[in-house]
């Protein structure tokens, strides 16, 4: 088996002052914002973007992400399935993340979750739907394995991400190195309180590790769209698109992605400028380009 650099982040980045700066790159392509006007109207946007991709290829690779977000994406998708026929038997799917330590049929495992929101309810093929496991003898192996089989089937046509309150994208936390592959990380103090929600408010329930695909993993899609929804992402969003590229903001990476979309609601838009370039192809949804 090839070595994979393993990047271990610890997450207590409250210190980060008396750390050494991180890179900071400037410049990079520009990046397409879509501001629906609520909840629903982004969800549809982004399943018609998936559904596009898949009517494109069949075969296409997919990266996908958990938590709240994507829930309404889903769910449109599961309707496009059963009312128009929409077909995901070719279609491989690749998980960003999962827990280290939890079995699959944990109620707050990302293996469960993928299958109760949207798997069981559409018809994937199982041996094309990956997701890491999260009780591999060894996470390290797992994850180096997890890339290759990326790598094995072409590599990930259209990659979607949601995004934490940090801007990290999958588990990747402020200080990801941007060459990081899929590997073992650390959850970030503050990811690890947001995502308590998922365990009955229990912080100590959350696990302090998961596998997570790497940035440089993510960035080698051939097409990223990225979700947010709500006030509490606004930050987030309005460094990932207006602030420097840097290692700190692991979401500021996509300004120096070709093809990146960013499809949001007004909450999550409420903080970024007005772009020059703005214009209103249709009801509740406005396109923007930074
Ligand atoms: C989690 C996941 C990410 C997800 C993010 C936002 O920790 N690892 O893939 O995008 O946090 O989650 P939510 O949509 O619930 O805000």
């Amino acid at each position: 088996m090839p070595s994979i650099p393993t990047v271990m982040e610890r997450g207590d980045y409250e210190d980060y002052e008396s750390l050494p700066k991180p890179r900071t790159i400037k410049g990079g392509e520009s990046m397409r914002v879509i501001v629906a006007d609520d909840y629903e109207i982004m969800s549809k946007e982004a399943a018609k973007i998936v559904a596009d991709q898949i009517r494109k290829r069949r075969d296409s690779v997919f990266a996908l992400p958990t938590g709240g977000t994507p829930v309404g994406l889903y769910a449109e998708l599961i309707r496009m399935h059963k009312e128009e026929g929409l077909d995901f038997s070719r279609v491989f799917m690749f998980n960003l993340d999962e827990y280290i330590g939890l079995p699959e049929d944990h109620e707050s495992s990302y293996h469960f979750y993928m299958y109760d929101k949207f798997f069981n309810h559409v018809n994937v093929t199982r041996d094309k739907v990956h997701i890491p496991h999260g009780l591999a003898e060894d996470p390290e192996e797992e994850a180096a394995d997890y890339e290759w089989a990326i790598k094995r089937v072409g590599g990930i046509d259209l990659g979607v991400l949601g995004i934490g309150r940090n801007g990290h994208i999958g588990f990747n936390e402020p200080k990801t190195e941007f060459g990081s592959s899929t590997r073992p990380i650390y959850l970030a103090k503050r990811t690890i309180e947001a995502n308590a929600r998922f365990f009955e408010g229990d912080h100590e329930a959350v696990p302090r590790r998961a596998i997570s695909m790497g940035i440089r993993t993510i960035m080698n899609s051939r097409k990223i769209i990225l979700l947010a929804n709500g006030t509490e992402k606004s930050h987030a969003i309005y460094q990932t698109v207006h602030g420097p590229v840097t290692e700190m903001v692991p979401s500021s990476v996509l300004q120096l992605h070709p093809d990146c979309t960013l499809i949001l609601d007004k909450d999550a838009a409420c903080e970024l400028e007005p772009s020059p370039n703005g214009f209103v192809p249709g009801r509740g949804i406005r396109t923007m380009v930074y």
